[in-house]
């Protein structure tokens, strides 16, 4: 979720607003905007587009004045990308204004009820419900700003980071923390806030990093007041000396953004599940796929159309929907499946997979479809992207920007949002006990923790790393759920270190494959507890006798392949159906430290684009 900056203190807030965006655009965004205090006034310019566009817009109609200020780059969560629905936001009586990064999931049963209290809204989104609900809360219990913003917070389910000014106390800006990132430049006599320390760095390197559930309020001629929004208990604030550059705040301290966004992912799964994995309910709560239960649970099939990693995602979306839901699915390529002349009925569902919202294949694919008559549901990353606004329905992936050219927690969160499709739809139609429901409910709220724990082997992957970097070809096998993360660690190898790398299904070695091996043939196989272990086992050891040399990804604990593979990673157990969450960690990272130790530019491999919009 992008970015957010303040600034309150002696200086002309503007340009320190405007350059902090600038600082921030890295993050990937859809529009931005700013707002000023002056002489009692606060003045507000937002555009979709980008920050450019901003300073354009704020430049001709003279909005460059003020000594506080807030900045905003968006990624919309709720409500497309355009003017209205850009940050800042103001509450209904003009005198509160909000930034925000971040999802408010029950915004609609609050706006629901500042609705019957007389609250209009001009925008979409969810940030506006929440400005209002402070006003509400300060007017109705006539509090300060801090305290309503306290109460406010309590009341709402999601993530935030946010920046709230009010117009008739113009010497605090209030800021909180809960899931986005938020630090606060301390300088001299003057406070910055942003989503890093990007924008600030330049006039002080002393950065308070607010944690998850805090709040501060920055006072003109005051120190931070850190406060507890859960028990309003103070909290000492703990300055950090930074000593980083510009370019690793961006990265936030990591080398590559691929790697920033590999560990990400923990943060990206639990946002894209947040609000819509209602365990204590026993629910699955998303709209796109409520709205149209029928439609779907009756289609003849189920056709996924994607290219690259969301194919990839789409092959796993095959095996859990069948295993699962139990209706047909067909895995397509978008490429081939727009020429081949398909055969589409209106009983079809398609699936559209694609993390830009943007690549021509699959847009191609999916207007095909609807000409056909077929039902179109968009998973996507981007909000208000061509292929979101062209599918009938559809549920985002909240993953956030990702940057690096090579999908990693787009992956992953789009397996993550298929997931809960196949299990809300087999819920919907008796198709899994209420048993099987729980245990995957617990168990993919269990996963960005074992996510957590798969990403600390990473010292030992650079190891394997260094043994393979200088290898001309890689063989990665895997079997049912494991096959298609097979196929996804060959391709992240390929797309980043130039290494010729296949993927196939274990099983299928002995029909040709095989007669690659020998000792210079390194075969990544996915060999988890969960899944045709024994086969896989006994795949590994047609390997190990043809001299081949192993790297197995096995489930923590294993000791029979640990005997037999020459390198060996372990991941946390879980569910079959989830183990591809967990085993596609290390192929990320092993083909990321293969890369860097080849010296190839990891964020923008050659001859690759992050969006193919064109055929
Ligand atoms: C994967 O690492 C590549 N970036 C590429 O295969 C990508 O998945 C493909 O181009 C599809 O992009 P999309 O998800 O934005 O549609
Ligand atoms: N959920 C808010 C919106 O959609 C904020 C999104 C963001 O993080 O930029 O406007």
């Amino acid at each position: 979720m992008c970015g957010i900056v303040g600034y309150i203190g002696p200086r002309e807030a503007y340009p320190i607003v405007i350059k902090g965006l600038e600082r921030l655009e890295y993050r990937g965004y859809d529009s931005a905007g700013v707002v000023l205090y002056n002489d009692g006034e606060t003045q507000l310019c937002k555009t979709k587009g980008k920050v450019a566009d901003l300073k354009e817009k704020a430049n001709s109609e003279g909005i460059t004045k003020g000594k506080i200020g807030l900045g905003h780059t968006r990624w919309a969560t709720h409500g497309v990308p355009n003017d209205v629905n850009a940050h800042p936001h103001y509450s209904n009586s003009g005198n509160l204004v909000i930034i925000h990064n971040g999802i408010i999931e029950n915004y609609g049963s609050i706006k629901k009820a500042l609705e019957k209290r007389g609250y209009t809204f001009q925008s979409d989104t969810d940030t506006e419900v929440l400005v209002n609900l402070i006003e509400d809360i300060k007017q109705n219990e006539n509090v300060k700003l801090g305290k309503a913003v306290q109460i406010a917070l309590n009341q709402v389910i999601g993530a935030y980071a946010i920046a709230v000014f009010d117009k008739t106390k113009p010497d605090e800006i209030v800021t909180a923390k809960l899931g986005s990132p938020l630090a606060i430049g301390v300088g001299e006599d003057e406070f910055f806030i942003a989503s890093d320390a990007s924008p600030f760095i330049e006039f002080t390197n002393n950065a308070i990093y607010l944690e998850d559930e805090q709040m501060a309020i920055v006072r003109l001629g005051r120190d931070v007041k850190i406060r507890q929004i859960k028990d309003d208990k103070p909290v000492a604030p703990y300055v950090h000396e930074l000593q980083l550059s510009l370019e690793q705040i961006e990265k936030n301290g990591f080398d590559h953004f691929m790697l920033k966004e590999i560990h990400e992912q923990p943060e990206a799964i639990k946002d894209t599940y947040r609000g819509r994995l209602r365990i204590n309910d026993g629910i699955i709560k998303m709209a796109g796929i409520e709205d149209n239960l029928e439609r779907i649970l009756n289609a003849n099939r189920i056709i996924i159309v994607a290219c690259g990693t969301s194919w990839h995602a789409g092959l796993v979306a095959e095996y859990i929907f069948e295993d699962l839901v139990r209706i047909p699915v067909e895995v397509e390529y978008a490429s081939e499946f727009r020429y081949r002349n398909p055969i589409i009925t209106s009983k079809d569902v398609v699936i559209a997979i694609s993390q830009s919202g943007e690549t021509a294949d699959t847009l191609a694919a999916i207007k095909l479809a609807k000409q056909n008559g077929a039902f179109v549901f968009g998973v996507c990353n981007v909000v208000g992207s061509t292929i979101a606004r062209e599918s009938h329905a559809g549920a985002y992936t909240h993953a956030g920007p990702e940057i690096g050219v090579a999908s990693t927690k787009a992956f992953t969160t789009q397996i993550t949002v298929l997931t809960l499709i196949a299990l809300k739809l087999a819920q919907s139609k008796g198709a899994i006990s209420k048993t099987e429901f729980h245990n995957y409910l617990a168990e993919m709220e269990a996963i960005p923790t074992k996510v957590e724990e798969s990403l600390k082997i990473d010292g030992h992957i650079q190891e394997i790393a260094s043994v393979f970097k200088d290898v001309p070809n890689f063989l990665y096998l895997g079997r049912g759920y494991n096959f298609p993360v097979a196929l996804e660690g060959a391709l992240k190898l390929k797309e980043i270190s130039y290494i010729h790398a296949e993927g196939y299904p274990a099983a299928e070695m002995k029909h040709g494959p095989i007669a690659l091996i020998d000792e210079q043939m390194p075969v990544v196989v996915i060999a988890t507890k969960k899944g045709h272990y024994e086969k896989v086992v006994s795949n590994i050891q047609e390997i190990k006798s043809r001299k081949g040399k192993i790297i197995g990804i096995v489930t923590e604990g294993d000791t029979e392949v640990k005997s037999m593979a020459d390198y060996v990673i372990e991941v946390p157990e879980t569910i079959e159906g989830l183990t591809p969450l967990l085993t596609t960690i290390p192929l990320q990272l092993l083909s990321y430290h293969i890369a860097v130790m080849r010296g190839c530019n990891v964020d923008q491999p050659r001859n690759l684009a992050k969006s193919v919009t064109v055929e």
